[in-house]
């Protein structure tokens, strides 16, 4: 007799896995979530784009973003961004040199690396520091821009970054970045 029962067992278990669910067995909805909240949405579509574009008021100067580098970004990166338990931030190669895809390269910085000093500015207000990212105001932002392009040799001292200025910064890397236009030509380069 065992037999028999095993055999008809498999059978059922067959016919009930092949036949698929009724329509009504899938809600239109499941009841999770809330409706997003247009004040929150605002608070996180804060993206800058390379062009400069969203970047917001405000202003910072390297004296200013000194201070905010030795309160909130030291302890990980360093002294004056020479790198720590994290991130190397500060530090040029000579301009013809780009020696990142060899057996051992240097460490990327913001001088060496960076395309632009406007998405420097979103990656650090949206990410940094790293145990409280969105903690600081937009000026101490602009400001410890400023101090990070100083330390890079891209700024003098006196300098002052508003959302003008900020966006006419060429940064020493930008030229070795290229668009990725493959879509649009349908080529590899
Ligand atoms: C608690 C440690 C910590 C603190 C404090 C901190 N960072 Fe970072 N930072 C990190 C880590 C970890 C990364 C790498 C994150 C990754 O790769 O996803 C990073 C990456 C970065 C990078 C990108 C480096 C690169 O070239 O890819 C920048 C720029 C940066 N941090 C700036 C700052 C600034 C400015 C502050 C202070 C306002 C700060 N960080 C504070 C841990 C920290």
């Amino acid at each position: 007799m065992k037999p028999y029962y095993s055999t008809t067992l498999l059978l059922i278990t067959f016919t009930i896995s092949a036949t698929p669910p009724p329509d009504h067995a899938r809600p239109l909805k499941f009841g999770l979530g809330k409706p997003a909240d247009p004040h929150l949405i605002q608070q996180l579509d804060k993206d800058v784009r390379p062009d400069g574009q969203g970047l917001p008021p405000g202003s910072g100067s390297v004296t200013d973003g000194e201070k905010v580098y030795q309160q909130h970004c030291i302890t990980c990166h360093g002294k004056r961004g020479e790198g720590g338990i994290s991130d190397k931030l500060a530090g040029r190669l000579p301009d013809d040199h780009f020696p990142f895809s060899s057996p051992e390269p240097p460490k990327e910085t913001i001088g060496n690396y960076w395309p632009y000093a406007t998405t420097l500015f979103d990656y650090i207000r949206r990410t940094m520091p790293y145990s409280s990212p969105g903690s600081l105001s937009d000026c101490q932002v602009y400001s410890v821009v400023a101090y990070l392009l100083y330390l890079n040799d891209i700024i003098e001292h006196e300098t002052v970054l508003d959302k003008n200025s900020l966006a006419k910064i060429i940064m020493p890397a930008r030229h070795r970045f290229k668009n990725d236009d493959r879509l649009q030509f349908n080529r590899a380069h």
